[in-house]
Protein backbone atom coordinates (compact mmCIF):
# COMPACT_ATOMS: atom_id res chain seq x y z
CA UNK A 1 0.00 0.00 0.00
CA UNK A 2 1.16 3.33 -0.77
CA UNK A 3 2.36 5.35 2.29
CA UNK A 4 0.53 8.88 2.66
CA UNK A 5 2.56 11.75 3.14
CA UNK A 6 1.64 13.54 6.17
CA UNK A 7 0.26 16.46 6.18
CA UNK A 8 -0.79 18.95 9.12
CA UNK A 9 -4.01 20.51 8.91
CA UNK A 10 -3.78 24.25 9.72
CA UNK A 11 -6.67 26.54 10.98
CA UNK A 12 -8.87 27.94 8.33
CA UNK A 13 -11.65 29.78 10.38
CA UNK A 14 -11.59 30.66 14.43
CA UNK A 15 -14.75 31.71 16.46
CA UNK A 16 -15.00 33.36 19.65
CA UNK A 17 -18.43 32.22 19.72
CA UNK A 18 -21.77 34.46 19.80
CA UNK A 19 -24.35 34.40 22.45
CA UNK A 20 -27.09 32.36 22.18
CA UNK A 21 -30.08 31.62 24.63
CA UNK A 22 -32.03 28.52 23.81
CA UNK A 23 -34.56 26.42 25.67
CA UNK A 24 -36.31 27.67 28.66
CA UNK A 25 -33.69 30.72 28.65
CA UNK A 26 -30.48 28.94 29.00
CA UNK A 27 -27.28 31.32 28.53
CA UNK A 28 -25.15 29.68 25.79
CA UNK A 29 -21.90 30.40 23.45
CA UNK A 30 -22.86 29.41 20.02
CA UNK A 31 -19.76 28.17 18.31
CA UNK A 32 -21.45 25.97 15.22
CA UNK A 33 -24.99 26.94 13.43
CA UNK A 34 -23.98 30.51 14.48
CA UNK A 35 -23.79 33.70 11.81
CA UNK A 36 -20.35 33.41 12.38
CA UNK A 37 -19.91 29.37 11.38
CA UNK A 38 -23.24 28.15 9.59
CA UNK A 39 -21.73 24.46 9.55
CA UNK A 40 -18.56 22.21 9.30
CA UNK A 41 -20.19 18.89 7.33
CA UNK A 42 -21.62 16.81 9.13
CA UNK A 43 -21.56 19.21 12.30
CA UNK A 44 -24.50 21.47 12.57
CA UNK A 45 -24.00 23.13 15.81
CA UNK A 46 -22.03 23.15 18.73
CA UNK A 47 -23.45 25.01 22.35
CA UNK A 48 -20.85 25.48 25.29
CA UNK A 49 -23.28 26.28 28.42
CA UNK A 50 -20.97 27.00 30.98
CA UNK A 51 -22.27 29.30 34.34
CA UNK A 52 -22.74 28.79 38.24
CA UNK A 53 -25.61 31.81 38.45
CA UNK A 54 -28.31 29.28 38.75
CA UNK A 55 -31.15 31.77 36.62
CA UNK A 56 -29.03 31.16 33.59
CA UNK A 57 -29.96 27.42 32.93
CA UNK A 58 -32.31 26.87 35.69
CA UNK A 59 -35.05 27.01 32.92
CA UNK A 60 -33.19 24.07 30.98
CA UNK A 61 -34.37 22.72 27.59
CA UNK A 62 -38.26 21.56 28.54
CA UNK A 63 -40.17 19.07 25.99
CA UNK A 64 -38.93 19.30 22.26
CA UNK A 65 -38.31 17.45 19.52
CA UNK A 66 -35.77 16.18 17.36
CA UNK A 67 -35.51 14.73 14.01
CA UNK A 68 -32.78 13.77 11.21
CA UNK A 69 -29.25 13.80 13.27
CA UNK A 70 -27.63 13.14 16.37
CA UNK A 71 -27.13 15.02 19.28
CA UNK A 72 -23.72 14.41 21.89
CA UNK A 73 -24.23 16.17 25.48
CA UNK A 74 -20.63 16.06 27.23
CA UNK A 75 -20.72 17.61 30.64
CA UNK A 76 -17.43 19.16 32.08
CA UNK A 77 -19.55 19.98 35.41
CA UNK A 78 -23.04 19.79 37.27
CA UNK A 79 -25.61 17.31 36.56
CA UNK A 80 -28.67 17.03 34.10
CA UNK A 81 -31.71 15.06 33.61
CA UNK A 82 -32.79 13.71 30.27
CA UNK A 83 -36.21 12.28 29.75
CA UNK A 84 -38.02 11.21 26.51
CA UNK A 85 -41.14 10.17 25.22
CA UNK A 86 -40.11 6.42 24.65
CA UNK A 87 -39.76 6.16 28.57
CA UNK A 88 -36.01 6.88 28.37
CA UNK A 89 -34.33 8.68 31.37
CA UNK A 90 -31.09 8.54 33.15
CA UNK A 91 -28.75 11.84 34.64
CA UNK A 92 -25.91 12.54 33.10
CA UNK A 93 -23.09 13.84 35.11
CA UNK A 94 -19.92 15.81 34.86
CA UNK A 95 -17.35 13.98 32.65
CA UNK A 96 -20.15 11.59 31.37
CA UNK A 97 -21.33 11.52 27.71
CA UNK A 98 -24.67 10.87 26.01
CA UNK A 99 -24.72 10.32 22.03
CA UNK A 100 -28.32 10.15 21.01
CA UNK A 101 -29.39 9.44 17.21
CA UNK A 102 -32.74 10.94 17.15
CA UNK A 103 -32.84 10.03 13.94
CA UNK A 104 -36.59 9.77 12.20
CA UNK A 105 -37.44 11.60 16.52
CA UNK A 106 -37.43 11.92 19.70
CA UNK A 107 -39.25 14.36 22.10
CA UNK A 108 -37.34 14.77 25.36
CA UNK A 109 -36.68 17.71 28.45
CA UNK A 110 -32.95 18.57 29.33
CA UNK A 111 -33.00 19.77 32.68
CA UNK A 112 -30.36 20.86 35.02
CA UNK A 113 -30.24 18.29 38.20
CA UNK A 114 -29.39 21.02 40.55
CA UNK A 115 -30.44 23.93 41.69
CA UNK A 116 -26.99 26.11 42.01
CA UNK A 117 -23.28 25.48 41.59
CA UNK A 118 -21.53 25.30 38.45
CA UNK A 119 -23.27 23.68 35.40
CA UNK A 120 -21.05 23.51 32.02
CA UNK A 121 -20.81 21.24 29.41
CA UNK A 122 -20.88 21.17 25.48
CA UNK A 123 -23.83 20.23 23.12
CA UNK A 124 -23.09 18.86 19.63
CA UNK A 125 -25.18 18.16 16.90
CA UNK A 126 -23.95 15.39 13.89
CA UNK A 127 -26.19 14.95 10.82
CA UNK A 128 -27.13 11.52 9.49
CA UNK A 129 -27.11 10.46 5.97
CA UNK A 130 -30.45 10.36 3.93
CA UNK A 131 -30.17 6.87 4.57
CA UNK A 132 -30.32 7.01 8.43
CA UNK A 133 -32.24 10.01 9.22
CA UNK A 134 -35.68 7.62 9.39
CA UNK A 135 -34.09 4.70 11.37
CA UNK A 136 -35.45 4.46 15.19
CA UNK A 137 -33.87 6.44 17.71
CA UNK A 138 -30.88 5.05 20.41
CA UNK A 139 -29.03 6.17 22.98
CA UNK A 140 -24.87 5.62 24.04
CA UNK A 141 -24.92 6.61 27.51
CA UNK A 142 -21.55 6.59 29.69
CA UNK A 143 -20.70 7.34 33.04
CA UNK A 144 -17.37 9.20 33.65
CA UNK A 145 -15.93 6.13 34.45
CA UNK A 146 -16.49 4.36 31.45
CA UNK A 147 -15.10 7.09 29.09
CA UNK A 148 -11.54 5.16 28.03
CA UNK A 149 -8.33 7.35 29.29
CA UNK A 150 -4.52 7.50 28.04
CA UNK A 151 -1.94 8.88 29.62
CA UNK A 152 1.43 9.79 28.09
CA UNK A 153 4.81 9.79 29.29
CA UNK A 154 4.77 13.57 28.43
CA UNK A 155 2.23 13.91 31.03
CA UNK A 156 -0.63 14.35 28.50
CA UNK A 157 -4.25 12.83 29.12
CA UNK A 158 -6.48 11.61 26.89
CA UNK A 159 -10.30 11.35 27.58
CA UNK A 160 -11.56 9.56 24.65
CA UNK A 161 -15.26 9.46 24.33
CA UNK A 162 -15.41 8.05 20.29
CA UNK A 163 -12.88 7.20 17.83
CA UNK A 164 -9.44 5.63 18.46
CA UNK A 165 -5.63 7.70 19.41
CA UNK A 166 -2.79 7.20 17.46
CA UNK A 167 -1.71 4.52 20.39
CA UNK A 168 -4.93 2.50 19.75
CA UNK A 169 -6.88 3.41 22.77
CA UNK A 170 -10.06 3.17 22.02
CA UNK A 171 -13.37 5.27 23.16
CA UNK A 172 -16.98 3.55 24.73
CA UNK A 173 -19.38 5.32 21.88
CA UNK A 174 -19.42 2.88 18.49
CA UNK A 175 -21.19 2.22 15.48
CA UNK A 176 -21.88 5.48 14.82
CA UNK A 177 -22.23 6.35 10.65
CA UNK A 178 -19.86 9.45 9.99
CA UNK A 179 -16.95 7.47 12.40
CA UNK A 180 -15.98 10.27 14.80
CA UNK A 181 -13.52 10.98 16.70
CA UNK A 182 -14.21 13.35 20.12
CA UNK A 183 -11.27 13.73 22.22
CA UNK A 184 -10.99 15.85 25.62
CA UNK A 185 -7.12 16.22 25.95
CA UNK A 186 -4.70 18.04 29.04
CA UNK A 187 -1.94 18.56 27.47
CA UNK A 188 1.52 17.94 28.90
CA UNK A 189 3.71 20.78 29.86
CA UNK A 190 5.73 21.06 26.99
CA UNK A 191 4.17 18.78 25.22
CA UNK A 192 2.95 18.14 21.66
CA UNK A 193 -0.13 16.25 20.69
CA UNK A 194 -0.28 14.53 17.08
CA UNK A 195 -3.10 12.39 15.82
CA UNK A 196 -4.12 10.75 12.23
CA UNK A 197 -7.30 12.17 10.86
CA UNK A 198 -8.62 10.60 7.68
CA UNK A 199 -8.91 13.33 5.01
CA UNK A 200 -12.51 12.21 4.35
CA UNK A 201 -12.81 13.88 8.27
CA UNK A 202 -13.84 17.36 9.15
CA UNK A 203 -12.04 18.70 11.95
CA UNK A 204 -12.38 21.23 14.91
CA UNK A 205 -10.60 22.03 18.13
CA UNK A 206 -12.31 23.80 20.96
CA UNK A 207 -9.83 25.38 23.73
CA UNK A 208 -11.43 24.71 27.37
CA UNK A 209 -8.69 26.10 29.43
CA UNK A 210 -4.99 27.97 28.52
CA UNK A 211 -3.65 28.05 24.86
CA UNK A 212 -2.17 25.56 22.17
CA UNK A 213 -0.35 26.48 18.85
CA UNK A 214 -1.45 24.16 16.18
CA UNK A 215 -0.33 22.88 12.44
CA UNK A 216 3.81 23.69 11.01
CA UNK A 217 2.73 27.30 11.26
CA UNK A 218 1.86 27.42 14.82
CA UNK A 219 -1.20 29.44 15.02
CA UNK A 220 -2.58 29.98 18.27
CA UNK A 221 -5.72 28.60 19.61
CA UNK A 222 -6.59 30.59 22.55
CA UNK A 223 -9.09 30.00 25.50
CA UNK A 224 -13.20 30.19 24.16
CA UNK A 225 -12.21 30.11 20.27
CA UNK A 226 -12.81 27.60 18.09
CA UNK A 227 -10.91 26.54 15.08
CA UNK A 228 -12.27 24.70 11.84
CA UNK A 229 -8.82 22.51 10.11
CA UNK A 230 -8.46 22.31 6.89
CA UNK A 231 -7.26 19.63 4.25
CA UNK A 232 -5.01 17.29 5.94
CA UNK A 233 -4.75 13.68 7.26
CA UNK A 234 -3.01 14.70 10.71
CA UNK A 235 -3.77 17.47 13.77
CA UNK A 236 -0.37 18.77 15.51
CA UNK A 237 -0.52 21.02 18.56
CA UNK A 238 2.54 21.79 21.34
CA UNK A 239 2.12 24.05 24.33
CA UNK A 240 2.14 27.37 23.99
CA UNK A 241 4.79 27.78 26.09
CA UNK A 242 7.28 26.21 28.88
CA UNK A 243 4.96 25.00 31.69
CA UNK A 244 1.89 26.23 30.22
CA UNK A 245 -1.47 24.39 30.76
CA UNK A 246 -3.94 23.88 28.21
CA UNK A 247 -6.89 21.58 27.82
CA UNK A 248 -9.15 21.31 24.83
CA UNK A 249 -11.29 18.63 22.89
CA UNK A 250 -11.06 17.68 19.14
CA UNK A 251 -13.49 16.89 17.07
CA UNK A 252 -13.55 14.96 14.00
CA UNK A 253 -16.45 12.96 11.81
CA UNK A 254 -16.66 12.27 7.96
CA UNK A 255 -18.55 14.83 5.58
CA UNK A 256 -21.69 13.51 4.43
CA UNK A 257 -22.06 15.89 1.43
CA UNK A 258 -25.69 16.26 1.09
CA UNK A 259 -28.19 19.11 0.42
CA UNK A 260 -29.00 20.36 4.46
CA UNK A 261 -32.43 21.83 5.18
CA UNK A 262 -32.94 23.07 8.67
CA UNK A 263 -36.19 24.07 10.33
CA UNK A 264 -35.89 24.53 14.03
CA UNK A 265 -34.94 20.99 15.53
CA UNK A 266 -35.22 19.47 12.79
CA UNK A 267 -32.87 19.19 9.77
CA UNK A 268 -33.23 16.68 6.87
CA UNK A 269 -32.66 16.63 2.79
CA UNK A 270 -34.92 18.67 1.56
CA UNK A 271 -37.90 21.80 2.34
CA UNK A 272 -40.59 18.98 1.84
CA UNK A 273 -39.14 17.01 4.58
CA UNK A 274 -38.83 19.49 7.02
CA UNK A 275 -42.66 20.40 6.62
CA UNK A 276 -43.40 16.78 6.67
CA UNK A 277 -41.50 16.65 9.99
CA UNK A 278 -43.49 19.43 11.40
CA UNK A 279 -46.73 17.28 10.64
CA UNK A 280 -45.60 14.32 12.03
CA UNK A 281 -44.73 16.43 15.02
CA UNK A 282 -48.13 18.08 15.31
CA UNK A 283 -49.97 14.41 14.43
CA UNK A 284 -48.19 12.89 17.52
CA UNK A 285 -46.09 10.78 15.26
CA UNK A 286 -42.93 10.97 17.55
FE1 LIG B 1 -32.57 18.25 22.69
Amino acid sequence: MPQQVPTSRKIIHMSAGMPASDGDGVKLMRFIGSDDINMVDPFLLLDLFGTDEPEDYIGGFPSHPHRGFETVTYLLAGRMRHKDNAGHEGVIEAGGVQWMSAARGIIHSEMPEQENGLLQGFQLWINLPATEKMKPPAYQEFSPDEIAVETRLDGTIIKIIAGQTDNGTQGPVKKITTGPLYLDVQLGKDANFSQHIPTSHSVVIYMIEGAALIGEEKSTLSQGHLAVLGEGNRIELVSEKTGADARFLVIAAKKIGEPVARGGPFVMNTRKEILQAFDDYRQGKF
